[in-house]
């Protein structure tokens, strides 16, 4: 014969167990710890790859827009050869935006979790969210 008390029990441990991690994240750690993780666009999927690779683009592309720009305004050097040998419109609008048109998915994300908020958008126009 089956011990219903014993199922239960088991039943009840197997939950518990089963949802610790989630438990844990939510009702120990707090949601605010959850690192982001950045959401890609359809666009930016079907590319596969970003101007340079994933690691320089975390740690590097608030330099590689300052370059950009500085380069832009003053040189009026417009083209960007990534280490892959593709050539790149330099531009935050038109280049970065393009693929990455979730501005709050994406870079704010990040920039939320991070305390950081760049002031591009005082001047350049910020993507049309897609919903
Ligand atoms: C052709 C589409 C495309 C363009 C243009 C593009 N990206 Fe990306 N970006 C991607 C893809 C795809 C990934 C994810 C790459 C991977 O997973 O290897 C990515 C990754 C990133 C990441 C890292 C995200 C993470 O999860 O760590 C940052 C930051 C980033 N891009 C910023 C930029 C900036 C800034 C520009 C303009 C200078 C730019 N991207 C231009 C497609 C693009
Ligand atoms: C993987 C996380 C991540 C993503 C995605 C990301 N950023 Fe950032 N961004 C950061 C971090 C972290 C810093 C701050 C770095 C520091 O303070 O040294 C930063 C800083 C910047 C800065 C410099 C801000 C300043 O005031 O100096 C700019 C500009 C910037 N990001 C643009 C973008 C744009 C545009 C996107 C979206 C296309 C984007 N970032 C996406 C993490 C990210
Ligand atoms: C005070 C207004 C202002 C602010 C703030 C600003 N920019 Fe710009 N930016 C400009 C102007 C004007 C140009 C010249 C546009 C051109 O020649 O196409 C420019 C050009 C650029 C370019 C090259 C051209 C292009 O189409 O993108 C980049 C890259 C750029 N800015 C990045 C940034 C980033 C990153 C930030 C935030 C850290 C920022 N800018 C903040 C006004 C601003």
């Amino acid at each position: 014969m089956y011990d219903s008390g014993k199922i239960i029990t088991g039943l009840i441990i197997f939950v518990v167990l089963a949802f610790f991690p989630v438990l844990y994240q939510t009702i120990v750690v707090g949601e605010g710890s959850v690192v982001p993780e950045p959401l890609l666009t359809e666009t930016a999927k079907k590319a596969g790859v970003c101007i340079e690779t994933k690691e320089f683009m975390k740690t590097q592309h608030m330099k590689l827009l300052d370059q950009w720009r500085n380069e832009v305004v003053r040189d009026g050097e417009r083209y960007y050869t990534s280490s892959n040998g593709k050539e790149h419109y330099k531009s935050l609008q038109t280049t970065c935006m393009d693929c990455h048109y979730n501005k709050v998915d994406f870079c704010d994300r990040c920039h939320n979790y991070m305390g950081v908020t760049p002031i591009c958008w005082d001047c350049h126009i910020e993507p049309k969210e897609y919903k």
